[in-house]
């Protein structure tokens, strides 16, 4: 069953019994994020993400934690998962990424992530959040769909995929710009 709860931090016990830690990202956080990417596999797989070469993954990590806001996943001190929601655009329908690092997948983790940015996204007052992903990456479908994610669009080799937010009745009024994302 999916966790609603989205208060955050949160310690998280995932399929294999580690305490995990998920949080929002703080700017201190970058070096370890960065390490996280940097031993991460595959790289380059999901629309060339992470990227391979190492001077433009650091620059796309410097982009994403700047125009994101990002949760983390910490199991003992080391970032090992990490999730992102693309607010630079006021007006946009925001992107969704995650990325969980091998050795951790498959536990629950990026189900628990997604979870609680679905629930995040309805604060932002944004009708939809978007994403892309690979057909055949069906394990990053099956979470996807879990936390309530449509396909749309053609059938190809890569696919978009959307959430609907559902407003709540409290939220009708809000709009992003006065949107909490610190939850
Ligand atoms: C995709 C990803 C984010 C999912 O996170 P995760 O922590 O591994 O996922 P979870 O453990 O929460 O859930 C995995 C689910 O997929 C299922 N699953 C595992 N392998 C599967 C497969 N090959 N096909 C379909 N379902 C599969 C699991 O059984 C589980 O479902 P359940 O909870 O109903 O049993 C993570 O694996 C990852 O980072 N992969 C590499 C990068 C990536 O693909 N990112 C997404 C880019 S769009």
């Amino acid at each position: 069953m999916i966790d609603t709860d989205t208060s955050l931090p949160r310690d998280y016990i995932d399929k294999k019994g580690r305490k995990i830690i998920i949080r929002p990202y703080e700017e201190k956080d970058f070096p370890r994020l960065k390490e996280m990417y940097d031993v991460f596999e595959p790289k380059g797989l999901e629309a060339g993400l992470p990227p391979i070469e190492n001077h433009v993954r650091k620059q796309w990590l410097h982009s994403v934690t700047k125009s994101f806001y990002s949760i983390l996943a910490l199991y003992r001190g080391k970032v090992i998962g990490h999730a992102g929601l693309d607010l630079s655009a006021p007006n946009q329908c925001p992107e969704y990424l995650i990325f969980i690092k091998q050795g951790y997948r498959d536990a629950g983790i990026g189900t628990a992530m997604s979870e609680i940015m679905r629930q995040l996204a309805e604060t932002t007052g944004c009708p939809k959040v978007w994403l892309t992903v690979r057909s055949a990456n069906t394990r990053a479908i099956r979470v996807f769909e879990k936390v309530s994610f449509r396909f749309r669009g053609v059938i190809d080799i890569q696919r978009e995929m959307e959430l609907i937010i559902k407003k709540k009745p409290s939220q009708n009024k809000k709009t992003r710009s006065s949107s909490k994302l610190t939850l």
